[in-house]
């Protein structure tokens, strides 16, 4: 709800359990006052800008406007007239001199979704949002400046957005124009990021913040494994089930500054947008520039909770939404098997085996196009192999439709290779700086996708390689970072446009694909998790999350994503072992179970199996299914977490209705001479009665000091009736099992 007190000047957007106040101080400087729990009323909260105490009396104090000025809560800072702490906002004149000072005009009431153009959005329908334009001016530089707040009325959630509009005479030229800030008082606090790299993605990190700043932050052209574009602040002592946590996620798949600063009276504000850095943009009279969007999400109830609304959000208002209540094939994908060695009959092998298995979809990794044995050669180059496809990309596919699998393919459409057709062609299709070769990065350079020619050029190829044979899915894969970003076309003022444009023209190609073929199954991939962002989920509705599919590894790595990003859009696949990253080996069960917690497939050569872990495919697909459709569409809790307590890992989902739940406990680390271990369930019902189930599936249980070698593959035990309340409260006992890196999954069942 969006509600404007006259008399106050102030503005107060109130979702089922949270307030967000902020008001126009002295009738012309926006300023923040609140966000936390609902409020009832908001009589009196101006008061806190003291705006009759020196300095902060601005109507009678002008000669110290500054001092008022650097200490003011703006609601959205600007930079260049006296706001020294980090701003979201800055663009200089015609002459090239900086400084903004923005005035609040007016505001308009917008029912539903004012959803920004050819940019990755949240969706609401007049039923479920409202969206507020506040409209700002600078009238020196003559821009509008309106602050968009979308605001769901079923979800804790307040989407901003900022859209700048040049309605003066001359250019202005934008240095930065972040997407929203955060203003909050605290005494201390943590911020929590999503760190890693490469094999490591979405580490979840948290640090104290007394005094100065922390950021997060891209400048590799993609939101990056390295840093997510995600922040939390968190109250001291904030855990999963208690505490406040406010996030702020960007719907951005490029650089990215997400940063929070303590002020010299203490005060927090926190920034996030397109990274200012890398950025500038002309803006000639007439023109509009719109920053993308990011999510803010408070909660009174732990980190649980806010991942909680962030999983509904972008199940419900992000993602396609078709894809919230369909099944997601069980693939089997040949990379980690082949990498770029096989050829069809080799695939034909596979999909043959697939099929014995029960798995739904065959998908075709790198190395079918061009002439690709290895990463020297041929992207660019998206036609078949026939050295390798004989017959070509038809044949094959209707051969492995004719068998009731589907098929998938690779394409990695932003890069180019030296070694290519394409690159003989236009060699001057990739971004470089004249008078120096860029840097490869695999061997490969990326295309300046942001020239027409070059866009067109290479989607025509991907229209063609999609229309030529019945594909179901695409890997769209984007294998390094960008480096020597100059582009032929553009002047000196457009160069500080490019790496925007360049994740326009991405989002351009995949609306575009989506559009021509609108049945097709996007995933998204950049050398594993590195374009792992709410951008992205926009047009795929499942991401690579890491090449590292040790499924020890993906514990901490599955935690970190889930605590934004929706389960369902996790891809996790099993995979042999050892494991080619870490040369662990965990029992095939174990990774099995951590692959369902995400989309569910395998990566591993299915023709050349040890006959005993073949024998449990099928069951471990029938329990995928089951669990499935809880994962996609219920409640997520996390438990414990090996990363914190180094022992064991633990979450649940369970249906909205609370009628079913699962929860998969692994016990990373065994230990001895110790007695089960009491875990509290989450989530449930407390009226109500449910069945509970365990599958041991191989865990020998020594429980009581008993070892126990009676137990087969999958066996489940029913270890009876419990209370919601009990399960929660009291909890049950886990028993101790044998050998490390085991896994159990409960089944709990409302009777
Ligand atoms: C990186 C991806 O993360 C892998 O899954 C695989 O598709 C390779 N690229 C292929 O080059």
């Amino acid at each position: 709800m969006i509600r404007y007190n006259k008399e106050q000047q102030l503005f107060h957007l109130s979702t089922p359990k949270t307030s967000y106040c902020f008001a126009a101080a002295d009738g012309r400087w926006l300023g923040h006052l609140y966000y936390g729990p609902r409020l009832a009323d908001t009589a009196g909260m101006e008061q806190a800008f003291c705006l009759n105490e020196f300095p902060f009396s601005p109507a009678v104090n002008e000669p110290d406007k500054v001092r008022f000025t650097q200490i003011f809560p703006y609601e959205y800072g600007c930079f260049g007239t006296g706001d020294y702490r980090e701003a979201c906002f800055d663009a200089a004149n015609a002459l090239g001199m900086r400084g903004v000072d923005l005035t609040f005009r007016s505001f308009e009431v917008v029912p539903g979704k004012v959803a920004p153009e050819h940019l990755p959005h949240t969706r609401g329908c007049e039923a479920c949002c409202d969206t507020l334009d506040v409209l700002m001016t600078d009238d020196v530089l003559g821009l509008d400046v309106h602050l968009l707040y979308t605001v769901y009325s079923d979800l804790d959630v307040i989407v901003k957005s900022v859209k700048v509009v040049n309605r003066g005479e001359a250019p202005v030229t934008l240095g930065r124009v972040l997407s929203g800030q955060l203003n909050l008082e605290l005494e201390a606090c943590e911020v929590l990021t999503l760190h890693g790299s490469w094999g490591r993605e979405r580490t979840i990190t948290r640090q104290e913040l007394k005094t100065g700043s922390v950021a997060a932050e891209s400048l590799r052209g993609v939101s990056s494994a390295e840093d997510s574009p995600f922040l939390a602040i968190l109250a001291p002592g904030t855990t999963q089930t208690m505490g406040e946590a406010w996030g702020m996620s960007l719907i951005y798949s490029g650089n990215f500054l997400a940063k929070a600063q303590i002020d010299q009276n203490g005060r927090l504000r926190c920034v996030m947008g397109i990274h200012p850095e890398t950025f500038s943009w002309k803006l000639t009279p007439g023109e509009s520039f719109q920053s993308p969007e990011v999510a803010l999400v408070y909660s009174g109830e732990g980190l649980g909770q806010m991942t909680r609304t962030y999983h509904d959000l972008y199940r419900n208002h992000l993602i396609e939404k078709r894809w919230l209540t369909m099944d997601r094939p069980v693939l089997v994908n040949n990379w980690e098997a082949t990498e770029m060695h096989f050829d069809a009959d080799v695939l034909i092998g596979f999909a043959r085996a697939a099929k014995e298995a029960g798995l739904d979809m065959l998908v075709m990794d790198d190395g079918w196009f061009g002439h690709r044995d290895d990463d020297t050669s041929s992207l660019g180059d998206w036609f078949v192999d026939e050295r390798k496809l004989r017959g070509g990309l038809k044949k094959l596919v209707d051969e492995v439709n004719a068998m009731g699998l589907k098929f998938g393919i690779w394409i990695e459409p932003e890069m180019v290779n030296e070694d290519s057709e394409l690159f003989r062609a236009h060699p001057d299709w990739r971004f470089e700086i004249p008078g120096r070769k860029p840097g490869a990065m695999r061997k490969q350079y990326v295309l300046d996708l942001t020239r027409p020619e070059v866009w067109e050029g290479v989607y025509s190829q991907l229209r063609a390689t999609l229309s030529s044979a019945n594909i179901a899915y695409v890997k769209w894969d984007m294998n390094r970072h960008l480096s020597d970003v100059g582009s032929l076309l553009r002047d000196a003022d457009g160069q500080g446009e490019l790496l925007h444009r360049y994740v326009l023209a991405v989002y351009r190609m995949q609306e575009q694909l989506l559009k021509d073929f609108p049945d097709l199954l996007l995933e998204n991939c950049s050398s594993g998790g590195a374009r792992f962002d709410a951008g992205m989920l926009f047009y795929s509705p499942q991401i690579w999350t890491s090449d590292d599919s040790d499924a020890i590894e993906r514990l901490s790595i599955q935690e970190g994503t889930s605590l934004v990003f929706p389960l369902s859009t996790m891809g996790a696949h099993v995979s042999v072992c050892p494991n080619q990253q870490t040369g662990r080996s965990v029992p095939f069960n174990t990774r099995a179970k951590v692959a369902m917690a995400g989309t569910f497939g395998y990566e591993m050569d299915v023709r050349n199996m040890l006959p005993e872990e073949k024998a449990q495919i099928p069951g471990q697909v029938e329990q995928f299914r089951r669990v499935h459709p809880v994962v996609r569409e219920g409640d997520y809790y996390r438990i414990a977490s090996f990363r914190e307590n180094h022992t064991h890992d633990c979450w649940m989902v369970v249906k909205k209705d609370r009628s079913l739940a699962f929860m998969t406990f692994v016990q990373v680390l065994a230990t001895t001479n110790r007695p089960g271990m009491r875990v509290r369930m989450q989530g449930l019902d407390p009226e109500a009665a449910y069945e509970v189930t365990c599958d041991y599936a191989g865990a020998l249980a020594t429980s009581n000091g008993q070892s126990s070698t009676d137990e087969a593959t999958g066996t489940l035990r029913k270890l009876g009736r419990f209370n919601g309340d009990t399960l929660m409260k009291h909890g049950i006992i886990v028993p101790r099992v044998r050998g490390d890196y085991q896994a159990l999954l409960y089944e709990v069942k409302k009777v």
